[in-house]
């Protein structure tokens, strides 16, 4: 296999930074994923020093894609919703070059990144027309997609609908948190795919992060015309749509 064939994503979450070697042609991880803890207060120095950790527990040399939970434009963090708000306006290709020593870093929106994934080794339904993919974590992340080609950082998560913050009332961190059954929280993720239908009609929804593994649990519940289907790389995408976009020189 050709060191081209294969590239490197970390994943930065609320509670963990997850990293893999990926190979590109498949979208399967090589060798194990590398998981720490996201270091509290999670600011830019602390949480690049465990990607740092990271990539040298994987003895990766080559480029490497990072996900953020937030905006980030012209390698800028522009929000920072679920972590340290010192992120907003550190650059954070400067940042991770630093830290990790080399120049061939693409950071991007963790949703957009999983996205991008979805569209390259997910199902048709990715690929075909105007798809809002969706990611139910921490908070709720958002990718728009038209025939496979991002429109990157959307920030559905954050739609008012009812009054209230989507993410602050059907993210999965949500369900957990209130300990709803699935009833009761895919009626509240019901509400909010009702509102993104009303106003931007895609022809599909795709649902990911981790609670998507219980997609039979809570999809068929929900109610809304537009069809709603489960994504194919669950939480493996954050990761490889990263390393997709570290080979692509995807930056936005
Ligand atoms: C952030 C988004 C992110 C999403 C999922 C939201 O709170 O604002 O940028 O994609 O959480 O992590």
């Amino acid at each position: 296999m050709t060191q081209k064939a294969l590239g490197f994503g970390v994943d930065i979450g609320g509670s963990g930074v997850k990293g893999a070697v990926v190979d590109l042609r498949t979208g399967v991880f090589v060798g194990e994923r590398v998981k720490i803890a996201t270091p509290q207060p999670a600011t830019p120095e602390a949480v690049a020093e465990v990607v740092g950790q990271i990539v040298d527990e994987c003895a990766w040399e080559g480029p490497v894609g990072i996900t953020l939970p937030s905006v980030v434009t012209q390698q800028v963090a522009r929000t920072a919703a679920n972590i340290d708000e010192s992120w907003v306006g550190t650059n954070v290709h400067d940042l991770f070059t630093q830290a990790l020593g080399r120049e061939t870093i693409s950071v991007l929106n963790d949703a957009d990144a999983a996205g991008i994934a979805e569209v390259a080794f997910g199902s048709d339904t990715a690929r075909s027309g105007a798809v809002i993919f969706l990611t139910f974590g921490t908070g709720i992340g958002s990718a728009f997609l038209v025939d496979g080609t991002l429109f990157p950082n959307t920030e559905l998560g954050h739609m008012l609908v009812d009054g209230t913050e989507a993410e602050h009332f059907a993210s999965s961190a949500a369900k957990d948190r209130e300990e709803l059954s699935y009833k009761k929280w895919a009626k509240r993720v019901d509400k909010v795919l009702h509102e993104y239908d009303r106003l931007f009609n895609p022809a599909a929804f795709i649902v990911g992060g981790g609670i998507s593994r219980h997609a039979d649990k809570w999809v068929p519940l929900l109610t809304v015309d537009t069809p709603v289907a489960p994504a194919a790389l669950r939480n493996r995408a954050g990761i490889v749509g990263a390393a997709m976009a570290a080979q692509d020189h995807v930056a936005p």
